[in-house]
């Protein structure tokens, strides 16, 4: 099967979470038993990926490399890491594994996104899709803080990123796979609105060239990068760990 390299993206000042990321990376703050990093971590190893990129910025990234080391604890040999030396958003963090993808497609995580069960499935069907980028999708009931999908059958037509109006309770979770185009589309990018390059960007490209797939999730997804999703994300993965499940 194809190869795949993981990418998670743990860059960013984590404004939403002041003052808990003033001294350290939001990355690195407690999800009940385990810093938040180890949850994207693992589930990229999971899913069969074995080289993997992190990329860090700000002015704590050397704890990543403190805390992770090369990776043993997680059946890694070794981590790759890059650093983002701009607040220029997602995609520009995402431009920076172009360097160490080489020729190879990416699975791209969030560094705070956690998800109950583990991503095996959609990638291994990326891996047989012929070309393109394939997004997970997730039902939630507060689509207006994320990136929402507008569905037609097996379609997505369009993402809007944070729409004050939604146009369907789809939001487009922080799991996307690429074939080897991206980073020239992530070099056509304009910045947004609010000045960054917005991963949303990328993934409506693709939608342009009608080489956007998707998957619904099974199974909880959040993100934690505000106090209430932190909280939630504790709580679920507190509920889990408790219940015994072994599906990181
Ligand atoms: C980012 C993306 C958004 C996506 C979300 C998933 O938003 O821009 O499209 O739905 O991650 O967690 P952010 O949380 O950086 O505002």
């Amino acid at each position: 099967m194809r190869n795949l390299r993981g990418v998670i993206l743990a860059g960013g000042l984590g404004k939403r979470l002041l003052p808990l990321t003033k001294i350290t990376n939001k990355h690195l703050l407690p999800v009940y038993d385990k810093p938040m990093i180890y949850y994207p971590l693992t589930l990229l190893v999971r899913a069969g990926i074995k080289d993997i990129l992190i990329v860090t910025g700000g002015n704590h990234a050397g704890e990543f490399l403190r805390l992770l080391g090369n990776g043993h604890e997680f059946g890694l040999s070794h981590i790759h890491y890059a650093y983002q030396e701009g607040e220029g958003g997602i995609a520009e963090a995402l431009g920076l594994a172009q360097h160490f993808a080489k020729n190879s497609r990416i699975a791209v995580v969030l560094g705070d996104n956690i998800l109950e069960n583990g991503i095996k499935e959609y990638v291994d069907r990326f891996r047989r899709q012929k070309s393109g980028a394939r997004v997970l999708l997730k039902e939630v009931d507060d689509p207006e803080r994320f990136g929402v999908a507008t569905l037609k059958g097996r379609k997505i037509l369009a993402i809007e990123e944070k729409p004050k109006t939604p146009k369907s309770r789809y939001a487009v979770t922080g799991v996307y796979m690429y074939d080897e185009k991206v980073f020239e589309i992530i070099k056509s990018l304009k910045p947004s609105g609010r000045g960054e390059f917005e991963i949303t960007d990328v993934n409506n490209a693709y939608i342009r060239k009608n080489e956007l797939e998707f998957d619904v999730l099974k199974g909880w997804w959040t993100d934690s990068g505000t106090y209430d999703s932190l909280l939630r994300a504790n709580q679920l993965v507190a509920e889990k760990v408790k219940k015994g499940s072994s599906n990181g």
